[in-house]
């Protein structure tokens, strides 16, 4: 059972790992996400199940049968703030100066610290400005089982047939709280895929082992 503050998007969210609780009380409004995909443990709003690799946006109440979760309380307390955005855009690097990747290359996209949680996921923040594509791509270095939930602001999450833009087949909007459906199969292969801004926004990877 553990409760772990997480300082990685600090000062600007608040964010905690909790593993193992029975209940766990939210009060201000706060965005859950389930990650419990070993166990498949759902956690419990009143009655109703929030699944594995899941969202939702609560407050007021205790949440139940948590066996891992992630929590970004009162995930809207600095959206008033004129200068939030830059603020972040000043603090986090770029994601080219993180990853390297070509396809990252002058894209305004910043992101937080990388943390491993539990020894099996990592997960880190990152702002996008609005209407930006992240660059398609196909392969993760190293392999991962990755999916992304959003935190502020809207975005949304593409497939391609292949590198052209114009073989967009799908997309899947995000706004706070959305976990996007695994792209990946069974054997872990996924279509070219990437994330799109729409506003300003936040979102979280999760790169879990596989
Ligand atoms: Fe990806």
């Amino acid at each position: 059972m553990s409760i772990q503050v997480m300082d990685f998007a600090s000062p600007f969210f608040d964010v905690k790992y909790i593993e193992n609780e029975k209940e766990y009380y939210i009060d201000k409004l706060s965005i859950v996400i389930n990650l419990s995909f070993k166990n498949q443990e759902c956690i419990f709003v009143k009655n109703i199940p929030v699944l594995p690799l899941k969202g939702t946006i609560v407050k007021n109440i205790a949440i139940t049968n948590i066996d891992r979760a992630i929590i970004v309380e009162d995930y809207e307390r600095n959206v008033k703030d004129p200068d939030f955005f830059k603020r972040i855009k000043s603090t986090w690097p770029s994601l080219y100066e993180t990853s390297g990747l070509e396809r990252h290359k002058g894209i305004p996209y910043y992101r937080s610290p990388k943390v491993k949680i539990g020894g099996d996921v990592s997960v880190n923040f990152c702002y996008a400005e609005p209407n930006a594509p992240s660059g398609k791509h196909k392969d993760h270095i190293p392999d991962f089982d990755e999916v992304h939930a959003q935190i502020l602001g809207f975005g949304k999450m593409q497939k391609f047939t292949t590198e052209e833009t114009s073989t967009l087949y799908q997309e899947v909007i995000m706004a706070p709280g959305i976990v996007h459906d695994k792209f990946y199969d069974e054997s872990g292969s996924y279509p070219w895929h990437q994330y799109h801004s729409i506003t300003d926004c936040i979102y979280m990877p999760i790169e879990m082992d596989r």
